[in-house]
C-alpha cells in the first residue's frame, strides 16, 4: 500500500523557486511520470518524494499518513539512478543483495532473494562478475534488481535508462513495464523523453518552470493538450503551431485571436468532411514505414508524415485533406487549449 499525495509540494533553493506549489495524487499501484524539459523540477520532486531534499514548503502524505519530515530511510522507497552507483568492488550478488544485508537479513534468504531477482532480470550468469565486467544494460538491470530485492511498495526512478542506448534503451522500457504489471507496485519515473513517457505511463504529468502544466493518461495529453507547451513537447516531429494558413474550425468565435494546432500525421488524401490544403513538396524524407515531407501552404510550411505509398516528390504539388476535428485551438494570448 502506497499511494503518495503531494500537496502545495514546494522547493526553494535561496531565491530559486525549483518546483512551485505542486499538487499531485498518484494512486497506490499507478505508473506515473514526470515528463519535461532540463531543469523543470523533475529530480527536485522525485527528491522530495524519496526524502533526498528538504521540503520547503507543502506536505507529503504516503496513503494518510504524514512522511514531510521522515528521513529517506524511513519511508520505504527504492530509488534507481541515471548512474548506477553500484560498488565497484563487490560482485552481481553481493550489490543485489546488499540492501538485505543492511538490514540484518540471514544469508540464505539473501540467497534466495538474490537467485529469484537475478531470474527475473536475466542476470544469474553473471553473478559473479564485477560492475566493470558488464555492459551498460547489464549495469542497469544490477541497480534495478538492488532496487526490487526489498519489495518495496514505491519506486522511484530518475532517468534510469539515459545512459544506453537506443535499442537498449527499448528491450530496458519493455522489461520495467513489465515488472511494473508483476510487481504492482507504485512507480514515479522521471524522464525528458516523451517516447518513454507515452509507452510507460498510467498517467503523464508534464511539467515546466517547476508547475505541473497537465496531468493526464498518455492519449490525454497526446490528443487534448492544455497548452501549446504540452502540445509541441510531445509529438515527433513537432505538431505544426500556426496563426495563420490553417483552416479555422467554425465553432472558433468570430474575432479571436487563436493558434490553430495540426499534427503531422492527421493528414489524408482529400475527401468529404475533409477541409483541402494545397501546396507545394519542399522536402521529402523517407522514414521507411513512413514518409514525412514539408508542404508549404502560402506563407506557411507544414511538417507532414504521409503513407509510404504515396510516393511524393519534391517539387511537386500535393493536395492534402484535413479533418477540422482534429485540429487543436488555442488561445493566442494565453496559449492555453480552447474546445468546442
Ligand atoms: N542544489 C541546488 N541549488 C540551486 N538550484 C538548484 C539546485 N538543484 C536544482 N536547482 C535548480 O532547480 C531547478 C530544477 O532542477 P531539477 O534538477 O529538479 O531539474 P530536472 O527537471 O530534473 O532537469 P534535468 O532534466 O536536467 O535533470 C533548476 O532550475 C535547477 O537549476
Ligand atoms: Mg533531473
Amino acid at each position: 500500500m502506497a499511494a503518495i499525495t503531494c500537496q502545495g509540494l514546494t522547493k526553494r533553493y535561496g531565491g530559486v523557486t525549483a518546483v512551485q506549489a505542486l499538487d499531485l495524487a498518484i494512486a497506490e499501484g499507478e505508473f506515473m511520470v514526470l515528463l519535461g524539459p532540463s531543469g523543470c523540477g523533475k529530480t527536485t520532486t522525485l527528491n522530495m518524494i524519496a526524502g533526498l531534499e528538504e521540503i520547503s514548503d507543502g506536505t507529503l502524505l504516503f496513503d494518510t499518513r504524514d512522511v514531510t519530515r521522515l528521513p529517506p530511510h524511513k519511508r520505504e522507497v527504492a530509488m534507481v539512478f541515471q548512474s548506477y552507483a553500484l560498488y565497484p568492488n563487490k560482485t552481481v550478488a553481493q550489490n543485489i543483495g546488499f540492501p538485505l544485508k543492511l538490514r540484518g537479513v540471514a544469508p540464505a534468504e539473501i540467497a534466495r532473494a538474490v537467485a529469484e531477482v537475478a531470474e527475473q532480470l536475466e542476470l544469474t550468469a553473471l553473478l559473479e562478475r564485477r560492475p566493470n565486467q558488464l555492459s551498460g544494460g547489464q549495469r542497469q538491470r544490477v541497480a534495478l534488481g538492488r532496487a526490487i530485492v526489498r519489495h518495496p511498495s514505491v519506486f522511484l526512478m530518475d532517468e534510469p535508462l539515459s545512459n544506453l542506448d537506443a535499442t537498449l534503451r527499448l528491450s530496458m522500457r519493455s522489461l520495467i513495464k513489465r515488472l511494473h504489471h508483476k510487481l504492482r507496485a507504485t512507480f514515479v519515473y522521471v524522464t525528458h523523453d516523451q517516447a518513454e513517457a507515452l509507452t510507460l505511463a498510467d498517467r503523464i504529468a508534464v511539467m515546466q518552470g517547476g508547475v505541473i502544466q497537465q496531468l493526464d493518461t498518455p492519449e490525454g495529453i497526446y490528443e487534448r493538450p492544455a497548452n501549446t507547451f504540452v502540445a509541441s513537447f510531445l509529438g515527433s516531429p513537432q505538431i505544426n503551431l500556426l496563426r495563420q494558413g490553417l483552416p479555422r474550425p467554425g465553432w472558433v468565435p468570430a474575432g479571436r485571436e487563436v493558434v490553430i494546432g495540426l499534427r503531422p500525421e492527421d493528414v489524408a488524401r482529400p475527401g468529404d468532411g475533409l477541409v483541402t490544403l494545397s501546396g507545394r513538396v519542399e522536402l521529402v524524407s523517407p522514414l521507411g514505414s513512413e514518409t514525412q515531407l514539408e508542404l508549404s501552404v502560402g506563407e506557411a510550411t507544414l511538417t507532414l508524415r504521409v503513407p509510404k505509398d504515396w510516393r511524393v516528390a519534391e517539387g511537386e504539388t500535393l493536395d492534402v485533406g484535413v479533418d477540422p476535428a482534429r485540429l487543436h485551438v488555442f488561445d493566442a494570448a494565453t496559449t492555453m487549449r480552447i474546445a468546442p
